[in-house]
């Protein structure tokens, strides 16, 4: 897993901006700034864990099929518009944040950002803008 300095973190993060602002119709308004910002997070944000990103096994920025150890797990395509759920383990509904929590301290084994936080906002904005155009099915399943 290749470690990010700061410069080239910045960087990487300033040409994503400028990818951005060069949609018309994602002009840097604050929204696009979330979510470009959020899918810089899911790309390179460890969290302060053991080195993983979400894109470690949610491939692709989330749009491809994943891969955890052998195994294939679906896209997040569709994640945030089948969320809130029902999570049989948690034994609770559980939200798309909750989500994003829950993978950040299982498989990054990082500290997750506070929910109300830019961060956890960022990343719930980037998986809203990947789900564009997939129906609402609250409660369904992954794609
Ligand atoms: C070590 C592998 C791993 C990493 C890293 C990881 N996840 Fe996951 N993620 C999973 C697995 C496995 C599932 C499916 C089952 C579960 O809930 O554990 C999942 C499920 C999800 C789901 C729900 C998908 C659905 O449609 O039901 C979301 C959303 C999600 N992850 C977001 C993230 C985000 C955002 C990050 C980075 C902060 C991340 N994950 C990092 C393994 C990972």
């Amino acid at each position: 897993m290749p470690s990010f300095r700061i410069p080239a973190t910045a960087a990487a993060f300033g040409a994503a901006l400028l990818l951005a602002a060069a949609t018309p119709a994602m002009a840097a308004s604050p929204l696009a700034k979330a979510v470009t910002h959020g899918e810089y997070l899911f790309a390179h944000a460890t969290f302060g864990g053991n080195g993983r990103t979400c894109d470690t096994c949610h491939v692709g920025g989330g749009k491809m099929p994943g891969k955890v150890g052998g195994h294939t797990i679906p896209s997040l395509i569709n994640a945030a518009a089948i969320f809130p759920r029902y999570n049989m383990r948690a034994h609770k509904v559980v939200t798309l944040e909750d989500q994003i929590v829950h993978c950040i301290q299982g498989g990054l084994k990082g500290k997750p950002p506070a929910y109300g936080s830019a961060d956890l906002t960022d990343l719930t904005a980037y998986l809203g803008h990947i789900a564009h155009g997939q129906p609402m099915d609250i409660g369904g399943k992954p794609k």
